[in-house]
């Protein structure tokens, strides 16, 4: 699972998160892991775009928590890719900051983390490509751990049919 921000122009036209030029970004570094996009649940902190592409006020984080959190707990993600300073501090408070923790598996609870930079973030500061490059690399090793291991585990049962979805 990968949780963003908050959709951006293209993204609320379209309906669907990261469609713009973070999203083609993000493609590139889920194929250089041999990751299909469509294997992986992408969703944001907040589901609708603040104007402006203004930051998320604390309201609308808030506001939007129940949807994430119900995400999350259906889809059972073995590893939840957080990229950038919003989804780490909305998902895991009280962490050390972004350019600390960037690239590490991060365990919480039954939840395994891997903080990473925004996309977008590296679509401005170019020295940042690499880094995500390399901590995304990091990521095909931490999901094949945790699968690993989920292997070792008796299943979980599946939800129940009306836990239905909607994918933003
Ligand atoms: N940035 C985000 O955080 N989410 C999107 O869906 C698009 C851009």
């Amino acid at each position: 699972m990968i949780v963003g921000e908050a959709p951006g122009q293209k993204e609320d036209q379209e309906g669907v998160p990261f469609v713009g030029a973070a999203g083609q970004l993000l493609n590139k570094l889920l194929a250089s892991i041999d990751i299909p996009r469509e294997e992986v649940f992408i969703t944001n902190i907040v589901k609708c775009r603040p104007p402006g592409n203004r930051d998320p006020l604390p309201e609308e984080v808030a506001t939007c928590s129940p949807y994430l959190d119900r995400q999350v707990e259906l889809i059972r993600p073995a590893v939840i890719l957080l990229l950038g300073r919003h989804a780490v501090q909305r998902l895991l408070p009280g962490s050390d900051g972004i350019s600390k923790i960037h690239g590490t598996m991060v365990e919480r609870g039954d939840r395994v983390y891997v903080p990473l930079y925004h996309p977008a973030a590296a679509l401005y500061n170019g020295f940042l490509v690499e880094t995500l490059e390399a901590d995304f690399r990091r990521v095909r090793g931490y999901i094949d751990v945790v699968e690993a291991r989920r292997k070792e585990l008796p299943p979980v049962p599946a939800p129940a049919p009306q836990d239905q979805l909607s994918l933003f």
